[in-house]
């Protein structure tokens, strides 16, 4: 039930976020020339360009002097200007640099910032580092620590292509649905298309890899996309997915040497929504220029599909249901839960992370 007194309708349950950790905030090609655009991050209003050197930057759009979105202001490829009071911050240090009212007697305050997060370029996104809420400048060792993200290429040259969607769950429902191995029968196929023997036992084998787990490298099923695209070369064919927090799934197809990898993430941009990014790169039929149209049509219609059902799940979720997850299909889902929990614990307490698999396991079900 609404509960009484809300304005506006219910939204989900929130979930809880994993800080100290790169996310991709959006794409970086829209960040040209004296533009500012702004996203919203872990609950953080952000505003985001990049300067005349080409560095991105990422500040939050707040003006520390009396909170007015910096955004409002001007950019002019070095320096950003508050549109309120003129005061002027350097936006990769967040530094201060002049504040107009000041007189020639005043002192300038020392070690003057907005809020700048580290922010790097990858596979056409702007990647931002978001430390634990609260906590004051980040410093640069930190976001040091863990490496920007990026789908693995085997080659200089190859093909691109992204998508991406808006989901109105929390982050650990975007996840779990990402990896969740019983839908697609049931998402991806037309129910008067879908053929109940096509429904079959599957048996894959899982193992720990640190911050997540992987299903180990196989051979797809015969009658997969994968497959039938790559069989034409006549070598044999692998596929690797991994899963690693906070956030990412990774997917390798390789077949000789041509390959295809793409990396899938589920990124909170508040407590309670989430957005889907999935950036694929390939060699395969690379003189083939139709070949983008074609992937990025058939992942369109596969984004679209899960984005549809959930934004359905939604409805059912803003009523905080318990869930029932069942073995072996949601398995993976209640790794990703005890993976989160782990790392959550070990922030907290300063310990190594506990990862919650202690070896290989082999998970069975239908699809
Ligand atoms: S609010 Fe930005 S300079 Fe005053
Ligand atoms: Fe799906």
């Amino acid at each position: 039930m609404p509960v009484s007194g809300s304005a506006g309708p219910l939204s989900g349950p929130a979930a809880t976020l994993i800080y100290n950790d790169w996310y991709p905030a959006m794409r970086s090609e829209t960040l040209e020339g004296k533009r500012m655009s702004t996203a919203m991050l872990m609950g953080i209003p952000m505003v985001l360009g990049r300067r005349e050197d080409r560095r991105l930057f990422a500040m939050r759009d707040l003006c520390p002097h009396r909170g007015i979105p910096l955004s409002c202001g001007w950019f002019d490829g070095k320096a950003l200007t508050c549109k309120y009071h003129g005061w002027v911050f350097e936006p990769v240090s967040g530094q201060c640099m002049e504040i107009p009212s000041l007189t020639r007697d005043d002192t300038f305050p020392r070690n003057l910032h907005g809020m700048a997060y580290p922010c790097e370029e990858r596979d056409g996104y702007a990647w931002v580092y978001v430390p634990e809420a609260g906590r004051g400048r980040v410093k640069a060792e930190d976001a040091a620590l863990s490496p920007v993200p990026e789908a693995p290429k085997f080659g200089a040259r190859y093909r691109n292509a992204h998508l991406t969607a808006d989901l109105p769950c929390n982050v650990d429902h975007g996840i779990i649905g990402l990896m969740d191995p019983a839908h697609g029968p049931f998402v991806h196929q037309a129910w008067w298309w879908r053929k109940q023997a096509s429904i079959h036992e599957k048996e894959k084998r899982f193992e720990p890899i640190p911050q997540g787990f992987r299903m180990a490298t196989h051979a797809p099923s015969a009658n997969s996309a994968p497959y039938k695209l790559l069989g034409v070369y006549g070598e044999p064919i692998t596929t690797t997915i991994d899963f690693v927090l906070p956030n990412r799934r990774y997917e390798t197809i390789r077949c000789g040497d041509k390959w295809f990898s793409s990396l899938t993430t589920v990124t909170p941009t508040t407590a309670s929504a989430c957005r889907i990014d999935v950036f694929g790169a390939w060699n395969v039929l690379y003189h083939l220029p139709f070949m983008t149209s074609i992937l990025r049509f058939f992942g369109n219609m596969f984004v679209r599909q899960d984005q549809v059902t959930m934004i359905q799940q939604a409805e059912g979720l803003k009523y905080d249901p318990a869930l029932m997850l069942i073995d072996d299909a949601d398995k993976p889902a209640k790794w990703y839960f005890a993976l989160k929990q782990a790392r959550l614990d070990a922030e907290r307490t300063g310990e190594p992370m506990k990862h919650p698999m202690d070896g290989p396991v082999t998970l069975r079900w239908r699809s």
